[in-house]
Protein backbone atom coordinates (compact mmCIF):
# COMPACT_ATOMS: atom_id res chain seq x y z
CA UNK A 1 0.00 0.00 0.00
CA UNK A 2 1.17 3.41 -0.88
CA UNK A 3 1.97 6.26 1.92
CA UNK A 4 -0.50 9.03 1.97
CA UNK A 5 1.98 12.27 1.52
CA UNK A 6 0.36 14.30 4.17
CA UNK A 7 1.22 18.13 4.47
CA UNK A 8 3.07 17.70 7.23
CA UNK A 9 5.50 15.21 6.53
CA UNK A 10 5.64 17.00 2.75
CA UNK A 11 6.89 20.26 4.50
CA UNK A 12 9.22 18.05 6.76
CA UNK A 13 11.02 16.69 4.06
CA UNK A 14 11.38 19.84 2.27
CA UNK A 15 13.03 21.12 5.31
CA UNK A 16 15.10 18.03 5.51
CA UNK A 17 15.84 18.69 1.81
CA UNK A 18 16.74 22.57 2.15
CA UNK A 19 18.91 22.22 5.50
CA UNK A 20 20.92 19.12 3.52
CA UNK A 21 21.39 21.28 0.21
CA UNK A 22 21.52 25.04 1.42
CA UNK A 23 22.77 24.61 5.09
CA UNK A 24 23.47 28.54 5.56
CA UNK A 25 20.22 29.82 3.72
CA UNK A 26 18.39 27.96 5.82
CA UNK A 27 19.51 28.25 9.00
CA UNK A 28 19.93 31.69 8.49
CA UNK A 29 16.33 32.10 7.43
CA UNK A 30 15.33 29.88 10.49
CA UNK A 31 17.57 31.86 13.40
CA UNK A 32 16.25 35.14 11.82
CA UNK A 33 12.29 34.34 12.66
CA UNK A 34 13.84 33.20 16.04
CA UNK A 35 11.93 34.82 19.04
CA UNK A 36 15.57 35.64 20.42
CA UNK A 37 16.24 38.90 22.11
CA UNK A 38 19.49 40.35 21.04
CA UNK A 39 21.78 41.68 22.65
CA UNK A 40 25.03 41.25 20.51
CA UNK A 41 25.53 43.19 17.24
CA UNK A 42 24.52 44.35 14.60
CA UNK A 43 23.23 47.54 16.68
CA UNK A 44 20.19 47.45 14.43
CA UNK A 45 18.58 44.20 16.18
CA UNK A 46 17.20 42.34 13.30
CA UNK A 47 15.07 45.21 11.77
CA UNK A 48 14.38 47.19 14.96
CA UNK A 49 16.28 51.25 15.35
CA UNK A 50 16.95 52.03 11.41
CA UNK A 51 13.52 52.44 9.71
CA UNK A 52 14.71 53.50 6.52
CA UNK A 53 16.87 50.76 6.09
CA UNK A 54 13.77 48.68 6.73
CA UNK A 55 12.31 50.94 3.55
CA UNK A 56 14.87 50.94 1.29
CA UNK A 57 16.00 47.42 1.70
CA UNK A 58 13.34 45.11 3.32
CA UNK A 59 12.95 43.75 6.76
CA UNK A 60 14.09 40.16 5.66
CA UNK A 61 17.52 41.59 4.73
CA UNK A 62 17.69 43.66 7.86
CA UNK A 63 16.54 40.20 9.85
CA UNK A 64 19.04 37.71 8.29
CA UNK A 65 22.02 40.27 8.91
CA UNK A 66 23.46 38.70 11.81
CA UNK A 67 26.88 37.90 13.46
CA UNK A 68 28.43 34.77 13.83
CA UNK A 69 27.30 32.41 16.92
CA UNK A 70 28.32 29.09 18.48
CA UNK A 71 24.74 28.43 16.51
CA UNK A 72 25.43 29.80 13.09
CA UNK A 73 29.30 29.22 13.21
CA UNK A 74 32.14 31.16 11.98
CA UNK A 75 33.77 31.76 9.23
CA UNK A 76 37.45 32.08 10.82
CA UNK A 77 37.52 28.45 11.81
CA UNK A 78 34.62 26.81 10.77
CA UNK A 79 33.19 23.90 12.57
CA UNK A 80 29.69 23.99 11.44
CA UNK A 81 26.90 25.35 9.18
CA UNK A 82 29.61 27.44 7.51
CA UNK A 83 31.57 24.00 7.42
CA UNK A 84 28.76 22.16 6.16
CA UNK A 85 28.00 24.70 3.29
CA UNK A 86 31.73 25.25 2.07
CA UNK A 87 31.94 21.32 2.03
CA UNK A 88 28.91 21.73 -0.68
CA UNK A 89 30.76 24.55 -2.58
CA UNK A 90 34.06 22.65 -2.93
CA UNK A 91 31.98 19.94 -4.19
CA UNK A 92 30.21 21.79 -7.03
CA UNK A 93 33.79 23.49 -7.74
CA UNK A 94 35.63 19.74 -8.37
CA UNK A 95 37.84 21.05 -5.89
CA UNK A 96 39.35 20.00 -2.01
CA UNK A 97 38.29 22.89 -0.32
CA UNK A 98 36.18 25.99 -0.76
CA UNK A 99 36.45 29.20 1.58
CA UNK A 100 34.42 31.76 1.59
CA UNK A 101 35.54 34.96 0.41
CA UNK A 102 33.50 38.61 1.50
CA UNK A 103 35.60 41.46 0.01
CA UNK A 104 35.37 39.83 -3.31
CA UNK A 105 37.99 38.00 -5.80
CA UNK A 106 40.43 41.46 -5.17
CA UNK A 107 40.74 39.52 -1.50
CA UNK A 108 40.70 35.64 -2.47
CA UNK A 109 43.58 37.06 -5.07
CA UNK A 110 45.81 38.13 -2.31
CA UNK A 111 45.30 35.74 -0.14
CA UNK A 112 46.42 33.13 -3.02
CA UNK A 113 49.30 35.00 -3.52
CA UNK A 114 50.19 35.83 0.00
CA UNK A 115 49.78 31.79 1.07
CA UNK A 116 52.41 30.98 -1.90
CA UNK A 117 54.73 33.93 -2.70
CA UNK A 118 57.64 34.78 -0.48
CA UNK A 119 59.11 38.10 -0.65
CA UNK A 120 61.73 37.57 -4.06
CA UNK A 121 59.79 34.71 -4.98
CA UNK A 122 59.51 34.45 -8.60
CA UNK A 123 55.97 34.68 -10.21
CA UNK A 124 54.88 34.17 -13.94
CA UNK A 125 52.32 35.76 -15.21
CA UNK A 126 50.57 37.64 -17.93
CA UNK A 127 50.86 41.37 -18.02
CA UNK A 128 46.45 41.95 -18.41
CA UNK A 129 46.01 41.01 -14.68
CA UNK A 130 43.72 43.05 -12.25
CA UNK A 131 44.97 45.68 -9.81
CA UNK A 132 44.34 43.15 -6.93
CA UNK A 133 47.65 41.04 -8.41
CA UNK A 134 49.85 44.00 -8.13
CA UNK A 135 48.68 44.90 -4.88
CA UNK A 136 49.37 41.44 -3.47
CA UNK A 137 52.81 41.68 -4.86
CA UNK A 138 53.08 44.63 -2.66
CA UNK A 139 51.85 42.89 0.28
CA UNK A 140 53.80 40.05 -0.37
CA UNK A 141 57.29 40.85 -1.77
CA UNK A 142 57.24 38.46 -4.83
CA UNK A 143 59.15 39.42 -7.89
CA UNK A 144 57.20 38.92 -11.39
CA UNK A 145 58.33 37.75 -14.58
CA UNK A 146 55.84 39.03 -16.85
CA UNK A 147 54.47 37.58 -19.91
CA UNK A 148 53.24 38.75 -23.42
CA UNK A 149 49.79 37.51 -23.59
CA UNK A 150 48.47 37.71 -27.01
CA UNK A 151 46.86 41.24 -28.56
CA UNK A 152 44.59 41.58 -31.07
CA UNK A 153 44.89 45.14 -32.71
CA UNK A 154 41.26 45.07 -34.29
CA UNK A 155 39.92 44.84 -31.31
CA UNK A 156 42.51 46.67 -29.17
CA UNK A 157 42.29 43.83 -26.63
CA UNK A 158 45.19 41.73 -24.95
CA UNK A 159 43.87 37.72 -24.86
CA UNK A 160 45.16 35.03 -23.24
CA UNK A 161 48.77 32.84 -23.40
CA UNK A 162 49.76 30.75 -25.65
CA UNK A 163 51.11 27.51 -24.20
CA UNK A 164 54.64 27.43 -26.12
CA UNK A 165 55.50 30.71 -24.67
CA UNK A 166 54.66 29.63 -21.22
CA UNK A 167 56.87 26.56 -21.52
CA UNK A 168 59.68 28.92 -23.17
CA UNK A 169 59.98 31.02 -20.28
CA UNK A 170 59.94 28.30 -17.93
CA UNK A 171 62.45 26.43 -19.41
CA UNK A 172 64.71 29.66 -19.24
CA UNK A 173 64.15 30.25 -15.84
CA UNK A 174 63.56 27.22 -13.43
CA UNK A 175 63.14 29.01 -10.06
CA UNK A 176 59.43 30.42 -11.05
CA UNK A 177 57.30 29.03 -7.85
CA UNK A 178 54.11 29.73 -9.64
CA UNK A 179 52.39 30.67 -12.94
CA UNK A 180 49.25 32.62 -12.25
CA UNK A 181 46.72 32.66 -15.42
CA UNK A 182 43.36 34.09 -16.03
CA UNK A 183 40.49 31.95 -16.53
CA UNK A 184 38.94 33.90 -18.41
CA UNK A 185 40.49 37.37 -19.33
CA UNK A 186 37.82 40.12 -18.77
CA UNK A 187 36.69 39.82 -22.08
CA UNK A 188 36.05 36.44 -22.36
CA UNK A 189 39.81 34.76 -24.07
CA UNK A 190 40.60 31.32 -22.56
CA UNK A 191 43.69 29.66 -22.95
CA UNK A 192 44.33 25.76 -22.99
CA UNK A 193 44.37 25.80 -19.46
CA UNK A 194 44.71 21.25 -19.47
CA UNK A 195 48.04 21.67 -20.82
CA UNK A 196 49.46 24.29 -19.65
CA UNK A 197 48.47 22.64 -15.48
CA UNK A 198 49.88 19.37 -16.92
CA UNK A 199 53.21 21.11 -17.77
CA UNK A 200 53.25 23.01 -15.21
CA UNK A 201 52.49 19.65 -12.71
CA UNK A 202 55.80 18.11 -14.42
CA UNK A 203 57.81 21.08 -13.70
CA UNK A 204 56.87 21.75 -9.94
CA UNK A 205 55.38 24.73 -10.73
CA UNK A 206 52.31 25.79 -8.75
CA UNK A 207 49.38 27.12 -10.81
CA UNK A 208 46.93 30.10 -8.89
CA UNK A 209 44.00 30.95 -11.43
CA UNK A 210 42.09 34.26 -11.27
CA UNK A 211 38.64 33.03 -12.32
CA UNK A 212 37.11 36.24 -11.31
CA UNK A 213 34.52 35.81 -14.62
CA UNK A 214 34.55 31.82 -14.85
CA UNK A 215 32.39 31.39 -11.55
CA UNK A 216 29.40 29.39 -14.27
CA UNK A 217 32.21 27.33 -16.08
CA UNK A 218 31.71 23.77 -14.51
CA UNK A 219 28.06 23.86 -14.88
CA UNK A 220 28.10 23.93 -18.71
CA UNK A 221 30.10 21.30 -20.70
CA UNK A 222 29.66 24.08 -24.00
CA UNK A 223 31.83 26.57 -21.64
CA UNK A 224 35.48 26.56 -21.18
CA UNK A 225 36.84 24.31 -19.04
CA UNK A 226 37.30 25.45 -14.93
CA UNK A 227 40.91 25.09 -13.43
CA UNK A 228 39.89 23.58 -10.23
CA UNK A 229 38.57 20.08 -12.61
CA UNK A 230 41.54 20.50 -14.79
CA UNK A 231 43.69 19.97 -11.37
CA UNK A 232 45.34 24.06 -10.37
CA UNK A 233 46.20 24.41 -6.99
CA UNK A 234 43.90 27.54 -6.50
CA UNK A 235 41.47 29.30 -7.80
CA UNK A 236 39.70 32.69 -6.42
CA UNK A 237 36.26 33.09 -8.10
CA UNK A 238 33.86 35.98 -8.21
CA UNK A 239 30.79 33.62 -7.69
CA UNK A 240 28.93 37.14 -7.31
CA UNK A 241 29.69 37.96 -10.98
CA UNK A 242 28.71 35.27 -13.13
CA UNK A 243 27.35 32.93 -10.17
CA UNK A 244 24.41 34.72 -9.15
CA UNK A 245 25.23 35.47 -5.68
CA UNK A 246 25.65 39.05 -3.72
CA UNK A 247 28.23 41.40 -5.06
CA UNK A 248 31.20 41.10 -3.49
CA UNK A 249 30.98 37.30 -2.24
CA UNK A 250 33.64 35.42 -3.53
CA UNK A 251 35.43 32.23 -2.71
CA UNK A 252 39.06 30.87 -2.67
CA UNK A 253 39.18 27.01 -4.33
CA UNK A 254 42.02 25.19 -3.02
CA UNK A 255 43.00 21.47 -4.64
CA UNK A 256 45.76 21.01 -1.68
CA UNK A 257 48.12 18.79 -2.78
CA UNK A 258 50.81 21.18 -3.13
CA UNK A 259 50.03 23.95 -1.15
CA UNK A 260 49.48 24.62 2.79
CA UNK A 261 45.67 24.43 4.27
CA UNK A 262 46.56 25.78 7.45
CA UNK A 263 48.20 28.44 6.07
CA UNK A 264 45.89 29.91 3.53
CA UNK A 265 43.23 29.75 6.28
CA UNK A 266 45.78 31.65 8.28
CA UNK A 267 46.25 34.23 5.16
CA UNK A 268 42.86 34.48 4.56
CA UNK A 269 41.53 35.17 8.60
CA UNK A 270 44.78 37.84 8.44
CA UNK A 271 42.59 39.93 5.01
CA UNK A 272 38.82 38.79 5.88
CA UNK A 273 36.94 40.71 8.31
CA UNK A 274 36.27 39.36 11.78
CA UNK A 275 32.58 40.14 10.61
CA UNK A 276 31.85 38.74 7.54
CA UNK A 277 28.61 39.43 6.19
CA UNK A 278 26.24 36.53 6.54
CA UNK A 279 23.94 37.81 3.76
CA UNK A 280 27.04 37.11 1.61
CA UNK A 281 27.72 33.87 2.71
CA UNK A 282 24.38 32.85 2.36
CA UNK A 283 24.09 33.94 -0.86
CA UNK A 284 27.11 31.96 -1.88
CA UNK A 285 24.87 29.02 -0.66
CA UNK A 286 21.76 29.69 -2.24
CA UNK A 287 23.62 30.76 -5.69
CA UNK A 288 25.64 27.31 -5.67
CA UNK A 289 22.92 25.20 -4.65
CA UNK A 290 21.02 26.91 -8.07
CA UNK A 291 23.79 26.16 -10.28
CA UNK A 292 24.33 22.85 -9.57
CA UNK A 293 19.90 22.34 -9.83
CA UNK A 294 19.66 24.32 -12.86
CA UNK A 295 23.12 25.31 -13.92
CA UNK A 296 22.99 23.38 -17.05
CA UNK A 297 19.37 24.61 -18.11
CA UNK A 298 19.73 28.08 -17.31
CA UNK A 299 23.42 28.22 -18.95
CA UNK A 300 22.04 26.70 -21.83
CA UNK A 301 19.91 29.28 -22.27
CA UNK A 302 22.15 31.84 -21.80
CA UNK A 303 24.72 30.63 -24.59
CA UNK A 304 21.52 30.26 -27.02
CA UNK A 305 20.69 33.79 -26.28
CA UNK A 306 24.48 34.96 -27.05
CA UNK A 307 24.43 33.02 -30.13
CA UNK A 308 20.83 34.61 -31.37
CA UNK A 309 22.31 38.29 -30.25
CA UNK A 310 25.62 37.50 -31.91
CA UNK A 311 23.83 36.87 -35.08
CA UNK A 312 21.78 39.80 -35.15
CA UNK A 313 24.64 42.07 -33.60
CA UNK A 314 26.65 40.74 -36.71
CA UNK A 315 24.44 41.99 -39.49
CA UNK A 316 24.94 45.37 -37.97
CA UNK A 317 26.57 47.89 -40.33
CA UNK A 318 29.95 48.88 -38.26
CA UNK A 319 30.18 46.02 -35.38
CA UNK A 320 31.50 42.68 -35.52
CA UNK A 321 31.45 40.68 -32.02
CA UNK A 322 34.43 38.69 -31.11
CA UNK A 323 34.74 35.11 -31.36
CA UNK A 324 37.28 32.79 -31.46
CA UNK A 325 37.56 32.94 -35.49
CA UNK A 326 37.74 36.12 -35.08
CA UNK A 327 40.79 36.22 -33.18
CA UNK A 328 42.10 33.26 -34.98
CA UNK A 329 42.71 30.97 -31.94
CA UNK A 330 45.45 33.12 -30.69
CA UNK A 331 45.42 33.35 -27.24
CA UNK A 332 41.83 32.14 -27.10
CA UNK A 333 42.12 28.15 -26.78
CA UNK A 334 38.04 28.87 -25.57
CA UNK A 335 35.98 32.13 -25.73
CA UNK A 336 33.31 32.58 -23.12
CA UNK A 337 30.52 32.73 -25.62
CA UNK A 338 28.35 34.47 -22.62
CA UNK A 339 30.14 37.70 -23.06
CA UNK A 340 29.58 39.66 -26.21
CA UNK A 341 32.57 41.80 -27.25
CA UNK A 342 31.15 44.57 -29.36
CA UNK A 343 33.48 46.00 -31.60
CA UNK A 344 32.51 49.03 -32.14
CA UNK A 345 35.57 50.66 -34.22
CA UNK A 346 33.33 49.97 -37.85
CA UNK A 347 31.14 52.95 -36.19
CA UNK A 348 33.88 54.77 -36.47
CA UNK A 349 32.31 55.25 -32.99
CA UNK A 350 34.78 54.44 -29.52
CA UNK A 351 33.10 51.79 -26.90
CA UNK A 352 32.87 54.71 -24.42
CA UNK A 353 30.68 57.02 -26.86
CA UNK A 354 28.50 53.70 -27.48
CA UNK A 355 28.47 52.75 -23.59
CA UNK A 356 27.31 55.95 -22.86
CA UNK A 357 24.76 56.44 -26.00
CA UNK A 358 23.22 52.82 -24.56
CA UNK A 359 22.75 54.02 -21.12
CA UNK A 360 21.35 57.45 -22.01
CA UNK A 361 19.50 57.10 -25.26
CA UNK A 362 18.41 53.20 -24.79
CA UNK A 363 18.09 52.75 -20.97
CA UNK A 364 20.53 50.05 -21.15
CA UNK A 365 23.48 49.47 -18.91
CA UNK A 366 26.83 47.10 -20.32
CA UNK A 367 29.91 45.69 -18.71
CA UNK A 368 32.44 48.49 -19.70
CA UNK A 369 33.07 50.45 -22.86
CA UNK A 370 36.68 50.78 -24.00
CA UNK A 371 38.12 52.65 -27.02
CA UNK A 372 37.03 50.05 -29.11
CA UNK A 373 34.79 47.93 -27.45
CA UNK A 374 31.40 47.47 -25.45
CA UNK A 375 31.52 44.56 -23.59
CA UNK A 376 27.77 42.70 -22.80
CA UNK A 377 27.32 40.15 -20.57
CA UNK A 378 24.36 37.19 -21.12
CA UNK A 379 24.20 36.20 -17.79
CA UNK A 380 21.54 33.37 -16.03
CA UNK A 381 19.12 36.95 -15.47
CA UNK A 382 18.87 38.18 -18.85
CA UNK A 383 16.01 37.54 -20.88
CA UNK A 384 15.05 37.90 -24.24
CA UNK A 385 13.29 40.68 -24.26
CA UNK A 386 16.75 42.25 -23.02
CA UNK A 387 18.78 40.86 -25.71
CA UNK A 388 15.74 42.15 -28.02
CA UNK A 389 16.57 45.64 -26.88
CA UNK A 390 20.35 45.27 -26.72
CA UNK A 391 20.41 44.76 -30.30
CA UNK A 392 18.15 46.94 -31.39
CA UNK A 393 20.14 49.89 -29.72
CA UNK A 394 23.01 48.93 -31.34
CA UNK A 395 21.15 48.90 -34.83
CA UNK A 396 19.45 52.65 -33.86
CA UNK A 397 23.35 53.87 -32.79
CA UNK A 398 24.34 52.51 -35.99
CA UNK A 399 21.79 54.35 -38.44
CA UNK A 400 21.92 57.39 -36.20
CA UNK A 401 25.27 57.93 -34.89
CA UNK A 402 27.58 56.51 -37.66
CA UNK A 403 30.39 58.94 -38.06
CA UNK A 404 31.81 58.89 -41.73
CA UNK A 405 34.75 60.40 -40.53
CA UNK A 406 37.61 57.97 -38.64
CA UNK A 407 38.20 58.56 -35.00
CA UNK A 408 41.37 59.70 -34.74
CA UNK A 409 42.50 56.47 -32.25
CA UNK A 410 45.71 56.13 -31.06
CA UNK A 411 47.24 52.82 -32.38
CA UNK A 412 46.98 50.67 -29.48
CA UNK A 413 49.53 48.33 -28.69
CA UNK A 414 50.38 45.91 -26.12
CA UNK A 415 52.03 47.96 -23.86
CA UNK A 416 54.38 46.02 -21.53
CA UNK A 417 56.54 48.00 -19.51
CA UNK A 418 59.68 46.99 -18.24
CA UNK A 419 60.48 46.59 -14.65
CA UNK A 420 63.14 48.60 -12.81
CA UNK A 421 62.05 47.67 -9.17
CA UNK A 422 59.83 44.87 -7.64
CA UNK A 423 55.90 46.23 -6.63
CA UNK A 424 56.88 46.01 -2.99
CA UNK A 425 60.44 48.06 -3.29
CA UNK A 426 59.43 50.60 -5.30
CA UNK A 427 55.92 50.97 -3.00
CA UNK A 428 58.39 51.71 -0.23
CA UNK A 429 60.60 53.79 -2.10
CA UNK A 430 60.62 57.71 -1.93
CA UNK A 431 58.74 59.69 -4.52
CA UNK A 432 57.71 62.52 -6.09
CA UNK A 433 55.23 63.95 -7.84
CA UNK A 434 56.12 65.18 -11.93
CA UNK A 435 53.50 66.73 -14.70
CA UNK A 436 52.55 63.91 -16.49
CA UNK A 437 54.06 65.38 -19.98
CA UNK A 438 57.62 65.17 -17.85
CA UNK A 439 57.50 61.37 -16.89
CA UNK A 440 58.79 59.59 -20.12
CA UNK A 441 61.45 57.40 -18.55
CA UNK A 442 60.57 57.57 -14.73
CA UNK A 443 60.15 54.74 -12.59
CA UNK A 444 56.63 55.17 -11.72
CA UNK A 445 55.86 55.14 -7.80
CA UNK A 446 52.21 54.25 -8.20
CA UNK A 447 49.33 51.89 -10.32
CA UNK A 448 47.37 54.05 -12.81
CA UNK A 449 43.99 52.37 -14.22
CA UNK A 450 40.76 52.39 -16.06
CA UNK A 451 38.66 50.85 -14.18
CA UNK A 452 36.31 48.76 -15.65
CA UNK A 453 38.52 46.58 -16.62
CA UNK A 454 41.03 47.49 -13.53
CA UNK A 455 44.09 46.43 -15.45
CA UNK A 456 46.83 48.66 -14.27
CA UNK A 457 48.19 50.53 -17.21
CA UNK A 458 51.61 51.75 -15.14
CA UNK A 459 52.64 49.71 -11.77
CA UNK A 460 54.78 50.83 -9.18
CA UNK A 461 58.26 49.82 -9.95
CA UNK A 462 57.09 50.24 -14.13
CA UNK A 463 59.26 52.37 -16.45
CA UNK A 464 56.66 55.10 -18.37
CA UNK A 465 57.46 55.32 -21.94
CA UNK A 466 55.99 57.88 -24.22
CA UNK A 467 53.09 54.93 -25.54
CA UNK A 468 51.76 54.67 -21.81
CA UNK A 469 51.66 58.79 -21.97
CA UNK A 470 50.15 58.80 -25.12
CA UNK A 471 47.47 55.97 -23.68
CA UNK A 472 46.64 57.64 -20.52
CA UNK A 473 46.19 60.87 -22.68
CA UNK A 474 43.72 58.70 -25.11
CA UNK A 475 41.99 57.81 -22.22
CA UNK A 476 41.57 61.13 -20.31
CA UNK A 477 40.29 62.36 -23.86
CA UNK A 478 37.74 60.13 -23.91
CA UNK A 479 36.38 60.39 -20.14
CA UNK A 480 37.42 57.03 -19.18
CA UNK A 481 37.24 56.24 -15.39
CA UNK A 482 40.83 56.68 -14.34
CA UNK A 483 41.72 55.31 -10.74
CA UNK A 484 44.02 54.34 -8.25
CA UNK A 485 46.35 57.48 -9.02
CA UNK A 486 47.58 59.69 -6.17
CA UNK A 487 46.85 63.04 -8.45
CA UNK A 488 42.79 62.46 -8.53
CA UNK A 489 43.12 64.83 -11.76
CA UNK A 490 45.80 62.92 -13.54
CA UNK A 491 47.82 65.90 -13.94
CA UNK A 492 50.91 64.65 -12.08
CA UNK A 493 52.01 60.90 -11.51
CA UNK A 494 53.95 59.90 -8.81
CA UNK A 495 57.35 58.76 -9.76
CA UNK A 496 60.45 57.61 -7.55
CA UNK A 497 62.92 60.10 -6.99
C1 LIG B 1 40.12 39.68 -13.94
C2 LIG B 1 39.65 40.14 -12.60
N1 LIG B 1 40.20 39.62 -11.50
C3 LIG B 1 39.81 40.01 -10.27
C4 LIG B 1 38.83 40.94 -10.09
C5 LIG B 1 38.43 41.34 -8.70
O1 LIG B 1 37.19 40.81 -8.43
P1 LIG B 1 36.20 41.42 -7.31
O2 LIG B 1 35.52 42.58 -7.95
O3 LIG B 1 35.32 40.26 -7.01
O4 LIG B 1 37.04 41.84 -6.16
C6 LIG B 1 38.22 41.52 -11.21
C7 LIG B 1 37.18 42.54 -11.06
O5 LIG B 1 36.74 43.20 -11.94
C8 LIG B 1 38.65 41.11 -12.50
O6 LIG B 1 38.12 41.64 -13.61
Amino acid sequence: MLKLQTQKNRNYEEIYLMKEQIPLLHKLKDYSIKNLSCFDVPGHVKDQGVEVLNKYLGNQIMCMDINSSPTMDNVSNPNGVIEDSQKLLAKAYSCDEAFFITNGTTQAIQAMILSVINPNDKILLPRNIHKSVINALILSGGDPIFIHPEFNEELGISLNLEFENIKKVLEDNCDIKALFLLNPTYYGACADLDKIIKYCKEKGVLVLVDEAHGAHFPFHDSLPPSSMSLGADMSAVSIHKTGGALTQASALLVNKINVDIGKIRQIINMLQSTSASYLLMASIDGARYNLVKNGKSQLSKVLDLAKYAKSRLDNIKGIKVASTELVNYKGASYIDESKLCINTRGMNLTGFEVYDLLYKEFNTQVELGDLYNVLALVSIGTTKDDIDRLVESIEKISKEYFKIKKINLVKIKQLIPDIKYNPRDAFYMEKESIDMEKCINRISGESIMAYPPGIPIIAPGEVITKDIIDYIKALKQNNAYLTDMKDKNLKTILVIK
